[in-house]
């Protein structure tokens, strides 16, 4: 979402006729790729599928949400449907209130790791670093812990899980928002998280759908420096689409998302709020999304459009932060009182969203919200855009309950050992320790000192911008280091200014063992930090930090280095040097973020992490750069996906890179070996592409078309800038504030079309197809653990498609094994339909190819010791 209201631009609903994604192909290449992605177009599709509680638990969630419906009149469906408007109450969005039916407006709050605007809460581990841990109960338990703090502050919608970006380029700047380039370590961390926030009774809204993989020109705006640009577009070619961004996105709706928000950016030049195909085809059609799509923060671009491509819920209602206009809000109830928008579609979107609220159980879980995200005082105003409804607005409540102690696992379970010649675990009996870096220590200005942690002043612990959580804390390294040696009466000394060069070379002449702390930030465009807004500018460490690593090093021949960031650091100029001894990753741990690192370095936590990306060994290796400049003139700058499927590690193995450190590599204080693999085929039936047709829109209402029946009601309390259902006149042209009211329109085809329609054959239940998870293979390895202590592994299971266009190996499987000493542990994965095939853009389906494909397990994606072929 954005902080800083943008020039507002309205986009008619034009999407150019043309075939589906992908569908020009190019021979050369055996058709995956197409030939030319620029001024791509996205096909029109109508109607927009109503939900029908198809999938496990949304039946009765549906039955729910339609009789709660049924009662409803339109201007109540419409307060369901339209946020009340920026800082109009007390969460980053709130729609309106039902009063009749003493239904309090929806909460929806940020963030992905936590929750942001409020005290006494947890800041968690970021998803890019608790993706390190590749551990599927510690992926559900802080999504569960997530979900019940931001319960007991009242909200009903979480906003994350994050899954795009999926990182395409390690420089977007919120790729740590998310979990890893990679589909299927994104899919299955989603997917837990999801039932974890859902479990503890608050809704999940994975986001943003689709192909935000850039903070530079996400939105339409005027830049100093250019001038009005239009949002960007990510240009995708069908195959890419799921074989790549989709995938996780499709695993969160199997996982029983409750909502989706859709993105700033275009896709294929149709902006992503009003794309009826991503939305109408693709999620809620061939995805079979049962719950409702919101918009992102000011993403909405139109009234009607992006009623009938799907969307259900705008965000935060106003047209531009705190305008007092809405697309929706009047416009929708004239929209469906003129006759243009059929009420059946409003229902769908009520529906939508009163079925995802059932579905998580909000109506048993739901208490007041205790807190207001515009101020941290206890009295203060309700509607503070409007500064009225002064009162009692924080309650202060604190909802950390034991999240602490977890948190700490989790980020030292994340941490990833990537060098180590030995020196590590340190004893604690170092005779002299010497930690080093701005990034071991305090933030002069505290941990929530800068606005939406924009900056990057001492210890990284969260990216920055509305994808962050206010820190009850934050544990530094160097007070966790201290804490550790100093009851032991050992010497630990600091320098903790990167540029006091003489202080920096006199003290690490006289360590033992010098730690140094370096970091690389990012984080969301409406914030600028040191240069880099919101992407990153390049990919090295911060802060002089090179320097100082170098510094440190040529005076003690024991350095360690720790590295916090975002994603991926340049460490070519120096983790070959010998002096540097050991180099931990720690990602952005959090509120614990010492005690974890303390763990780990002090041998209490053994380090069984793997990196969810690739180390490589400059920034071109990684594939396209992001457009940091316009390309297209004011028009959309044009972002072709054209390297199709390889990102990351598909992209250095195609490419034949050698990384520094390979997508799933982590080393421990033991060390493990793999033997025994064991391939067993599964018997399942064949694939049945879905057929048949859907039921026919509900109709849950038939209101009146009487304009008089919608006017402001003469007693109510008006809040200034407020978003209300009301017309102020009994002319819609008046009541719209919309000079083009009424001109002629001409609805897109089949967009007011009840009747029932053909399902969809990759579809049939949440997430796809339901026999793509069908399994076909179950394999078995055994792993031992050949040192004197106990540890954790990551086995990794791999498939070659075989085929040109394929990835030499892409992940499809993991799990984390604790194996004691000596001891061996039996590694077992299912290999699902879904991991075998690729995605047919002719029959629109997933096929398994005639390419011989092989499965490896192993410890990274380029240590895979074990292989067979599998024998269909
Ligand atoms: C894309 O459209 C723009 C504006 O119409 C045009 O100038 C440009 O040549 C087109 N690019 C391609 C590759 O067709
Ligand atoms: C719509 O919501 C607003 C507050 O958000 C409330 O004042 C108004 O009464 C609601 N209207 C209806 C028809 O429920
Ligand atoms: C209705 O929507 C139009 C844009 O389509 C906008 O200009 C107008 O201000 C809106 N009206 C109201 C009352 O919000
Ligand atoms: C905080 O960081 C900003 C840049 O992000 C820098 O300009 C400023 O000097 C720093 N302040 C302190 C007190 O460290
Ligand atoms: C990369 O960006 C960081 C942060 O802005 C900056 O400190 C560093 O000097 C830059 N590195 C290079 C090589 O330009
Ligand atoms: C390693 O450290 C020693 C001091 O212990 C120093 O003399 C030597 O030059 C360093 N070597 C490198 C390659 O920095
Ligand atoms: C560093 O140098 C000292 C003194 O020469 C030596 O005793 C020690 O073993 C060296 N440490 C490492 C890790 O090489
Ligand atoms: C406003 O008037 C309506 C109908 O006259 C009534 O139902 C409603 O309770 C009143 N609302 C308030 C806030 O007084
Ligand atoms: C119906 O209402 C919508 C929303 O205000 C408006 O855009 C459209 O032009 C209206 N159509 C007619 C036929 O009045
Ligand atoms: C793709 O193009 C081919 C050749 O024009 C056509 O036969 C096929 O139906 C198209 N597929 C889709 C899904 O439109």
């Amino acid at each position: 979402m954005l902080w800083l209201a943008q020039a507002f631009l309205a986009i008619s609903l034009v999407e150019a006729q043309s075939t589906p994604y992908g569908n020009t192909t190019n021979p050369s290449n055996n058709g995956s790729i197409p030939v030319a992605l620029s001024n791509a177009t996205s096909p029109p599709f109508y109607p927009s599928p109503w939900g029908d509680g198809t999938g496990d638990g949304w039946a009765e969630a549906y039955e729910k949400a339609h009789a709660f419906v049924r009662q409803l009149t339109l201007l109540e469906k419409v307060n369901l449907t339209t946020g009340v408007g920026w800082e109009g109450e007390a969460c980053v969005g709130n729609v309106g209130e039902i009063p009749r039916l003493g239904f309090r407006s929806l909460c929806m709050q940020d963030s992905p790791l936590g929750i942001r605007f409020a005290d006494y809460v947890s800041a968690f581990t970021s998803g890019g670093t608790i993706a390190a841990s590749w551990d599927r109960g510690e992926w559900y338990r802080r999504g569960y812990q997530m979900g019940m703090e931001h319960r007991q502050k009242g909200v009903d919608v979480q906003l994350g899980p994050v899954v795009g970006p999926l990182g395409r380029n390690p420089k977007g700047g919120r790729n740590w928002e998310g979990f890893s380039p990679d589909p299927v370590l994104s899919g299955i961390a989603v997917a837990q998280t999801v039932r974890g926030i859902q479990d503890a009774g608050v809704i999940a809204c994975t986001k943003h759908y689709i192909l935000n993989e850039q903070e530079h020109f996400r939105q339409p705006g005027n830049f100093e420096d250019f001038g009005f640009v239009d949002a960007i577009s990510s240009n995708i070619d069908d195959k890419t689409l799921h074989e790549l961004y989709l995938w996780p996105f499709a695993d969160a709706v199997r996982a029983g998302t409750g909502s989706i928000m859709c993105s700033y950016n275009k896709i294929n030049n149709s902006q992503g709020c009003q794309n009826s195909y991503l939305q109408n085809y693709i999620l809620k059609g061939e995805l079979g999304f049962q719950g409702f799509i919101m918009s992102d923060w000011d993403a909405q671009h139109s009234g009607v459009a992006s009623s009938f491509a799907g969307m259900d819920m705008s965000m935060p209602g106003d047209t531009d932060f705190d305008s007092g206009l809405s697309f929706w809000g009047a416009n929708l109830t004239l929209s469906v009182i003129n006759g243009t928008v059929p009420e059946w579609r409003v229902d769908d979107m009520a529906v939508r969203i009163m079925a995802a609220y059932y579905f998580v159980g909000r109506d048993t879980a739901q208490v007041p919200v205790n807190f207001n995200s515009w101020s941290l005082d206890t009295f203060g105003y309700r509607h503070a855009f409007a500064q009225t409804g002064y009162g009692l607005i924080n309650e202060h409540v604190d909802v950390r309950d034991e999240h602490a102690m977890a948190i700490r696992t989790a980020a030292a379970k994340s941490t990833v050992l990537l060098k180590n010649n030995g020196v590590l675990p340190l004893t604690g009996r170092e005779k002299f320790t010497a930690v080093f870096g701005d990034d071991s220590t305090e933030n002069p200005y505290g941990p929530n000192g800068c606005p939406d942690h924009g900056c990057d002043n001492g210890t990284l612990a969260m990216g920055w911008g509305s994808g962050t959580a206010f820190y009850p804390y934050l544990v530094t390294p160097l007070e966790a280091i201290k804490n550790e040696l100093v009851p032991q009466g050992r010497v630990v000394q600091s320098v903790v200014d990167n540029w006091a060069y003489d202080q920096i070379t006199a003290l690490a002449k006289q360590a033992s063992v010098a730690i140094v702390f370096v970091n690389s930030d990012s984080g969301e465009g409406y914030i600028t930090v040191d240069g880099n807004m919101g992407d990153r500018n390049n990919l090295t460490v911060w802060q002089d930090g090179e320097q100082l690593i170098k510094n440190v090093s040529a005076s003690c021949n024991n350095t360690v280095v720790v590295i916090h960031s975002v994603g991926p650091v340049l460490v070519d100029s120096w983790y070959e040097s010998e002096n540097i001894t050991a180099i931990l990753w720690a990602g952005l741990p959090g509120e614990q973020s010492g005690n974890s690192i303390a763990d780990v370095l002090y041998g209490r936590v053994n380090p069984g992490g793997k990196i969810p990306f690739t180390f490589g060994r400059q920034a071109s290796d990684y594939g396209p750069d992001l457009i940091y400049e316009p390309t297209n003139g004011h028009d959309s700058p044009q972002d072709n996906f054209e390297e199709g499927v390889f990102i990351d590690y598909r992209a250095f193995d195609k490419n034949d890179i050698t990384p520094i450190y390979e997508f799933g590599f982590g080393l421990s204080y033991t060390t493990f070996s793999y033997s025994d693999l064991n391939v067993q085929k599964v018997e399942a039936g064949p694939y049945t592409p879905t057929t048949g047709m859907t039921g026919a829109a509900p109709v849950l209402g038939n209101s009146s078309t009487d304009p008089a029946d919608y006017q402001w009601p003469a007693n109510l309390t008006y809040v200034k800038q407020y978003i209300y259902p009301y017309l102020n006149s009994t002319d819609g042209k008046t009541a719209s504030n919309d000079s083009e009211y009424g001109l002629n329109y001409t609805w897109p085809e089949g967009a007011t079309d009840s009747s029932p329609q053909p399902r969809i054959a990759a579809g049939g239940a949440p997430g796809g197809n339901p026999q793509l998870w069908d399994v076909l293979f179950s394999v078995t390895a055994s792993i031992t653990n050949n040192g004197t202590i106990p540890g954790d592994e990551v086995p990794q299971l791999y498939i070659s498609l075989g085929g040109p266009d394929d990835p030499k190996v892409a992940l499809r499987n993991f799990d984390r094994l604790s194996i004691q000493p000596g001891q061996s542990a039996t590694f077992t994965a299912d290999i699902t339909r879904r991991d075998v095939s690729n995605w047919d853009t002719v029959s629109q389906n997933w096929v398994i190819s005639n390419h011989t494909k092989t499965v490896y397990v192993g410890s990274s994606s380029r240590t895979l010791p074990l292989s067979a072929k599998l024998q269909f």
